[in-house]
């Protein structure tokens, strides 16, 4: 099994592993990896207990969060915690984060609207990532969206057709793949959005049931 504490995207300027969340989180707050800490107000670094038994990987923060400076708290964040609840899930027992820590904006008149991190962010921001798995060593991490997918497996993949498996990644960590909380805000029929978030909330539910079988 692949050492988790050790990402292996070092090179020379990559610094010193954290040896804890608040070391990591001190270390995010400086971050320069990419230029999104630029035009952001703050990095948004992951929050939950150290010891987790599952970690959920969003795409990155969004106006709100990057106000706050905390991960899922403005709509999408609304939706999962509806979610999680309805699948049975506590949040404060799991670790919460995203795949890139800045928030990726751009101008729209007077507001910030979200713009998609690429590739090149995505990879520069796995340090973080992957420091975040090594210390919390869940039993299960779920990808909510297209981008933490691509941020934990390293490819392009099509939600629809794996959502809901059990994957593993190459170090046999168990991993679910399912939508990211914002899609369903944008689905304008009412009938369609219900079915939805209830198609999500099966998939958060069957995550917490192989996490509780898995090992
Ligand atoms: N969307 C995300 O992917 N992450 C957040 O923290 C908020 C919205």
């Amino acid at each position: 099994m692949a050492d988790r504490t050790r990402p292996d995207l070092s090179d020379d300027r990559d610094g010193p592993l954290a040896s804890s969340l608040t070391a990591l989180a001190k270390a995010e707050a400086a971050c320069t990896r990419c230029p999104l800490y630029q035009h952001a107000t703050q990095v948004v670094p992951g929050e939950g207990p150290r010891r987790a038994l599952i970690l959920f990987v969003g795409e990155q923060p969004g106006d709100r969060e990057d106000q706050a400076g905390r991960p899922f708290v403005g709509p999408a964040g609304k939706l999962f915690d509806r979610a999680l609840q309805d699948a049975g899930i506590e949040r404060a027992e799991t670790f919460v984060t995203n795949a890139v820590k800045h928030f990726k904006s751009q101008m729209r008149g007077k507001r910030r609207l979200h713009s998609k991190p690429n590739v090149y962010e995505i990879e520069r921001c796995n340090w973080w990532l992957e420091q975040e798995r090594g210390l919390v060593q869940p039993r299960l991490i779920v990808a909510l969206g297209a981008t933490a997918a691509r941020a934990l497996t390293g490819r392009t993949i099509k939600i629809s057709s794996v959502r809901g498996q059990l994957q593993r990644l190459p170090d046999e960590t168990a991993l679910v793949i399912t939508v990211h909380p914002s899609s369903l805000l944008r689905v304008a029929d009412a009938q369609a959005r219900a079915s939805a978030y209830e198609a999500f909330v099966k998939d958060l539910a069957k995550a917490q049931r192989l996490c509780a079988e898995t090992r």
